[in-house]
């Protein structure tokens, strides 16, 4: 039985919103960092005994997510395909804007793509020689199909995402090495996000009056952004990114109904993040569709930055972690 890992990435250029609701396009192009000590890992094995799709996330059957589990299977061993045993093991919360869905899918493309390989006596000859050749782009866009963000995950360090009209490209702007940012992320409830992100996104286009203006000026942000990031501009990258957050929340307050993920924890970190701000300190903050806050600073000053979260009211747990690679099959599988 095959395993690969995959870690959650977190976006300073958000994707919030689709091109293609059916082929899961993005509007626009995002970039992100992948993380290191926070990872999905999967096992698939296709049997021509099973009957139908098993999926156990951290031991337990999960039925919600299953579905969309099996399309990307299908997307990724053709839809005649045997069925499938998958499990799931996340070392952190899932479904709680910590981009688990992100890691989740990468880490089920490049495992179900090599557990093809290693049944081979069950699949058609069509299905291994796709499997075979596949390339990392290949796997980011199927990853990307299931979800957005999940194709950044593919690749390591600080990654872009390029929107065109008809597919997606994926690669890394930086590798980790290059730029040792952390990121602290101060968790201010475990519980599973009130609105799917992918619904929510649909209901902002529908609803938003900012949604159009966000979506035109993506462009010039992640210009902005990508300069940052090649001049190691840690201001520069700070402020753009910090904007687009606010502006991507924007969006999703001014959605109809409102699509509001913070809680009071939220805005606690993200004044304890101002102060630090005031008081010299390089350190920004990004949300996603979840209440969490994610600290971005350097090595010099990141216990400070957990030290000072840590004690702000409402924070449960806070958690840390460098950039890291793209996902990969484990040795063991
Ligand atoms: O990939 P999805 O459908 O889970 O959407 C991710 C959306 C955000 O996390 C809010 C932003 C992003 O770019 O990751």
């Amino acid at each position: 039985m095959a395993t690969a890992q995959a870690q959650p990435n977190i976006a300073l250029i958000k994707y919030w919103g689709k091109r293609d609701v059916s082929r899961n396009l993005p509007a626009a192009g995002s970039l992100s960092l992948t993380l290191a000590t926070l990872w999905t890992r999967m096992k698939v094995e296709f049997s021509a005994d099973f009957d139908r799709d098993r999926l156990l996330v951290d031991g337990e059957v999960a039925t919600a997510m299953l579905p969309r589990v099996s399309r990307c299977l299908d997307r990724v061993a053709g839809g005649n395909r045997p069925c499938a045993l998958i499990e799931s093991h996340c070392n952190f919360p899932i479904a709680a804007g910590l981009a688990s869905s992100a890691s989740a899918f990468a880490a089920l493309v490049v495992v179900a793509n090599q557990a093809c390989l290693e049944a081979e006596d069950i699949f058609e000859p069509a299905v291994l020689a796709a499997a075979n050749s596949r390339t990392t782009l290949d796997l980011a866009r199927l990853a990307g199909a299931a979800s957005g963000s999940a194709a950044r995950s593919l690749f390591g360090g600080i990654v872009e995402l390029a929107a065109s009209d008809d597919n997606i490209d994926v690669s890394t702007l930086l590798p980790s090495q290059d730029w040792p940012l952390r990121v602290v992320v101060a968790v201010t409830e475990r519980g599973h996000k009130p609105v799917a992100s992918g619904d929510a996104m649909i209901l902002s286009e529908k609803s938003s009056p900012f949604y159009s203006s966000w979506v035109e000026n993506q462009d010039h942000d992640l210009q902005v952004a990508r300069s940052a990031v090649k001049t190691r501009d840690f201001d520069k990258l700070a402020a753009v990114s910090e904007h687009n957050c606010l502006k991507m929340h924007s969006v999703m307050w001014t959605s109809r109904p409102p699509v509001v993920y913070w809680n009071r924890g939220t805005l606690a970190c993200m004044e304890a993040i101002r102060d630090l701000q005031s008081a010299g300190q390089a350190v920004f903050f990004t949300m996603d569709a979840g209440p969490q806050v994610k600290a971005i600073c350097q090595p010099d000053n990141e216990a400070l930055v957990m030290k000072t979260l840590g004690e702000v009211d409402g924070v449960e747990a806070i958690m840390n972690s460098g950039l890291g690679s793209g996902a990969c099959l484990l040795d063991d599988s």
